[in-house]
């Protein structure tokens, strides 16, 4: 899969690339991150990219031409390419959004800067606008690197073979249950007993009790989406029994 990503500042896209899963995705063949600076299409002698906005106000707008230049030779090369522009005014991602971008083959993704981009910009050229949560960011870059670090990870072959998506948080709407590695005692600070019992039923049932009632504690607004069974409803609504007699979350 291609991602291109315009900006006025391609350096920061260096390391997160080459370090790790994404970077040996990258070395596998198995993604390609291009980066393109706008300010290569700016035209004129300075290469302006920004200009004050019409009407007054403050701070700077990115000019329309570079980035129409910009994404017109990005087409030109691949007319299927999917534009994304990333802003706080887009639509919040998700783990659903990013399985939706996983089945295209070729993302452009605008970072923004400054107080945005000329509106003729989103009509005209962007198919799509992303936001990454309800905060503000100084750009779309670190936006840009989230996006392509959630979808990468979807496709074939860049987790290895043992780490499978699938079962991660998000995916099945419930949080994960708590990991423990050893050793067996830290400074009195015990791993439970039921994970060193090599009784494989009560490990599972453990967990999916542990994920549940971590959802249910931290995320009950992702528990509507989750499939739950009889055994599931079961544990939830002794959970909220237990509490509501009072017992502290410590003791859940
Ligand atoms: Cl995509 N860009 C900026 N500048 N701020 C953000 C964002 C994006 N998503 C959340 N905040």
């Amino acid at each position: 899969m291609r991602f291109d990503v315009l900006t006025l500042f391609p350096d920061m896209f260096v390391s997160p690339f080459k370090e790790s899963i994404l970077g040996k995705a990258v070395e596998k063949r198995l993604i390609e991150v291009r980066t393109i600076n706008i300010r290569d299409f700016a035209l004129d002698k300075h290469r302006v990219v920004d200009d004050t906005p019409y009407g007054g106000g403050q701070g700077m707008v990115l000019k329309v031409e570079p980035i129409a230049r910009a994404i017109e030779s990005l087409k030109a090369e691949d007319p299927s390419a999917w534009t994304i522009y990333l802003t706080p005014q887009g639509k919040r991602f998700d783990q659903e959004e990013a399985r939706r971008l996983s089945t295209k083959s070729h993302l452009i993704l605008l970072c923004g800067r400054y107080e945005g981009v000329d509106e003729r910009v989103r009509t005209l050229y962007v198919d799509q606008e992303i936001s990454i949560g309800d905060y503000v960011l100084t750009g779309g870059e670190l936006a840009a690197m989230i996006v392509i670090d959630a979808v990468a990870r979807l496709l074939p072959g860049v987790l290895g073979s043992d780490r499978s998506a699938e079962e991660d948080s998000f995916e099945n709407h419930l949080l994960e249950y708590p990991q423990y590695t050893r050793p067996v005692d830290f400074r009195g600070h015990y791993v439970p007993e039921v994970l060193l019992s090599g009784n494989h039923g009560a490990i599972s049932r453990w967990r999916r009790q542990e994920a549940l009632k971590r959802t249910w504690l931290r995320r009950p607004d992702l528990l509507s989406k989750a499939r739950l069974s009889e055994s599931d409803k079961e544990f939830l609504g002794e959970l909220s029994d237990s509490l509501a007699a009072g017992n502290g979350t410590d003791a859940v």
